[in-house]
């Protein structure tokens, strides 16, 4: 994962098997304004735009480098009236989980087998300790069991390797999770590899990521994230082969393997990231964006070709004065503008947010499935 900032909101680890009928239609606080210290951002701004449309970003940063709140307005322009069918994450995500909870009682019924996910958390970083909640809480209520290992910040690695081994070993444990991020001096990569990637729910394991790339080869898992966006195309109907697709960032965790999805799908992928010249321009070509930037409304709708399909994955924090929590979460689209322009769009919140957590227990549950080999 890149910066601190993603951290926090980006939960991403955490697929669903089930394809049905098409759906019809934290913690962060700036200190205060006055503690925030001001940079201005331009963002998208060519020679060729409209001045209505130009982007300028006044963003205050955090004291707390790991809680930036950002002060970003994103201001509609255009005439004429919002027409973007809304991508419904949450109500997808529901139905998803309705779903595992009908196939976890199933298995139990006819096998005895109770699909479970293991959580090693190490350290006392509140953000990661309340993600772990919700995750358990998820089983919970589909049925699965989770397992807790919960590790002081000073655990060595050799102690989480060890932890590990232990639920590689274990059968009643169908995933395994590390939350991250992990404590700096532990090695993520040697922590990741060692996951069993027979219980890699994550899907963040080289050859599960591997075999994500390679024509013919087929992962047992597939990172939750991107699943999740491509979960929303499938279920709204929304035709991928032959389409053009952008996807925007290229992170190990939602950019790559959501543009390696779109590519197995038979799109056609471009990928924008922070060095790309010309990102208005490529974007505007899009049937179908997927945005995992992290850089909130950077993406207008002079962006947005008439018609695309958005799937906006940033979750960014902006100061919000009316908000009892001092601010709000918007995406990397600005939503207003995107509306008048696409054909449909996922909102922040409630768009590929609550999709992280329904494919993780869905990884789990396929998971157990293929280990007793039950259909
Ligand atoms: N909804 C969810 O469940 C969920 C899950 C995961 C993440 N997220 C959110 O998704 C966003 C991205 O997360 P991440 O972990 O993938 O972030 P990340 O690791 O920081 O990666 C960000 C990517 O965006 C690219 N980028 C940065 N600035 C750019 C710019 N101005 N123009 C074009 N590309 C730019 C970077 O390019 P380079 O590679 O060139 O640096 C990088 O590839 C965050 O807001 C995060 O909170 C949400």
């Amino acid at each position: 994962m890149g910066g601190s900032r993603s951290m926090i909101f980006a939960d991403c680890s955490s697929s669903t098997t089930a394809r049905l009928i098409p759906f019809g239609r934290s913690r962060l606080l700036c200190g205060g304004g006055a503690l925030c210290a001001r940079r201005r951002l331009h963002v998208g701004v060519g020679p060729s735009l409209p001045a209505s449309l130009r982007t300028t970003l006044t963003v205050h940063s955090s004291p707390s480098p790991s809680l930036p709140v950002m002060n970003v307005s994103c201001s509609a322009t255009m005439a004429s009236e919002a027409s973007a069918k809304v991508i419904d994450g949450k109500a997808v995500a529901k139905q998803i989980r309705d779903e595992i909870t009908g196939e976890v009682s199933r298995m139990k019924d006819a096998i005895g087998v109770v699909p479970g996910l293991a959580v090693i958390l190490v350290g006392d970083r509140k953000d990661s300790a309340t993600y772990v909640r919700n995750k358990k809480k998820a089983c919970q209520s589909v049925g699965i069991n989770s397992f807790e290992v919960h590790l002081p910040e000073d655990t060595s690695e050799q102690e989480v390797l060890k932890h590990i081994s232990v639920f590689n070993d274990d059968p009643s444990v169908h995933g395994i999770l590390v939350q991250l991020p992990l404590p700096c001096h532990i090695d993520e990569q040697s922590i990741l590899n060692a996951v069993s990637m027979e219980k890699d729910v994550d899907g963040f394991h080289p050859l599960n990521i591997g075999r994500l790339a390679m024509r013919g080869r087929e992962p047992l898992f597939i990172p939750c994230t991107p699943k999740g966006c491509i979960e929303l195309l499938h279920r709204y109907g929304f035709d991928i082969k032959g389409k053009r697709a952008v996807v925007i960032g290229r992170s190990n965790i939602v950019g790559m393997p959501a543009a390696l999805l779109l590519q197995r799908e038979d799109a056609t992928v471009s990928i924008v990231h922070s060095r790309t010249k010309n990102p208005e321009e490529i974007t505007r070509q899009a049937d179908i964006i997927i945005s995992a930037v992290g850089q909130p409304n950077m993406v207008r709708g002079s962006w947005i070709k008439p018609g695309a399909v958005i799937i906006d994955v940033g979750i960014n924090p902006v100061e919000d004065a009316k908000s009892p929590r001092g601010y709000r979460l918007v995406g990397d689209v600005c939503y207003k503008e995107a509306c008048e322009v696409a054909s449909a769009i996922t909102p922040v919140p409630g768009g590929v947010g609550p999709m992280t957590i329904a494919m993780l227990l869905s990884n789990t549950l396929t998971s157990a499935k293929r280990v007793h080999n039950f259909q």
